[in-house]
């Protein structure tokens, strides 16, 4: 779509704000209090922080019309010490009860995962998500279906030796595997562990910083869910299964083009963390 974007003189008090926050410097403006110009419009990856930076709606930008700006009040914010509670307090949850999580909350989790940066805004991060029962034990078991056929591999007395040395990391996690195949036998679901929705996020296959858009994306929706009380772990299990699912079940299943990058499990809580621990402390090198 073309973009177009003009500047309202009769508005604009060239305050120069647009031409300070645009990453394509697209707005010109020869010295404080002249008056702002454009050049390379073309160039506009429509982040619209010119739009959002405007005191006086003087911007007008195509892919921002009036509808689409909304002004931020400030004295609304959550306090900083709000903000790092949250962030303490957020924990991967695995103890989930029974009932789903209502649709509307899990419309805010990715309503925020979706307002995740994206490198050069190419917003190209799609999300789906999974609150079908047979969907979600069919995740779990071609999950573990495809963690007994690595595990075979690995086993094999013929491909031990090489393999080995190949991927020594591998090997790390072979009990690990087959624990949590043995206890899917017994009943226990360590995949999904009882989570009543899936978050998947998912790119375009050829999308260059798709798994860092998708992982941001992946935090954003976290923090939502822990500020609704919404329980979620990060489904690595399945994301490591679906990059080896050659014979593209999961695809099958979820109907995902592209890459899937990241998962999020969620649930209603069980019961909620009366506490948060220290974790180790942050290693950080200020030069
Ligand atoms: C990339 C990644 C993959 C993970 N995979 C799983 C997983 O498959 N299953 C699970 O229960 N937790 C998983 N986790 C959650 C971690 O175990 C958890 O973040 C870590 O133990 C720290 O706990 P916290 O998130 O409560 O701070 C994963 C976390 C990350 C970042």
């Amino acid at each position: 779509m073309d973009i177009t974007l003009n500047i309202d003189e009769t508005t604009c008090i060239r305050c120069g704000h647009c031409a300070a926050v645009c990453p394509s410097q697209i707005f010109t403006q020869a010295g404080p209090r002249e008056a702002v110009g454009t050049r390379n419009i073309q160039t506009c990856i429509a982040c619209g922080h010119c739009v959002a930076a405007c005191p006086t709606a003087s911007v007008i930008h195509s892919a921002f019309p009036e509808t689409t700006v909304h002004s931020v009040d400030r004295n609304a914010m959550p306090a900083p010490e709000q903000v790092m509670l949250l962030i303490k307090a957020r924990r991967s949850n695995r103890a989930f009860a029974r009932e789903p999580v209502p649709r509307e909350k899990l419309e805010q989790i990715v309503e925020a995962a979706h307002r995740a940066p994206t490198a050069s805004n190419m917003q190209q991060v799609s999300f789906t998500v999974v609150t079908d029962p047979e969907k979600l034990r069919q995740i779990t078991l071609i999950t573990l279906d495809i963690f007994g056929g690595v595990l075979r591999k690995l086993e094999n007395p013929l491909l031990k030796p090489l393999l080995r040395r190949m991927l020594p990391g591998v090997y790390h996690y072979l009990p690990v595997f087959r624990r949590l195949i043995d206890e899917q036998a017994k009943g226990n679901d360590l995949i999904l562990r009882g989570a009543t929705a899936v978050l998947f996020i998912h790119t375009p296959s050829a999308s260059r910083f798709g798994h860092a858009d998708a992982n941001l994306a992946y935090e954003n929706g976290s923090l939502m869910a822990e500020s609704l009380g919404i329980s979620q772990f990060y489904t690595g299990f399945i994301c490591s299964a679906i990059e080896q699912d050659h014979r593209n079940r999961f695809k099958e299943l979820l109907g995902i083009e592209g890459k899937i990058q990241a998962g999020m499990a969620l649930g209603i809580p069980a019961f909620r963390f009366p506490n948060y621990i220290d974790k180790k402390p942050a290693e950080a090198t200020w030069l």
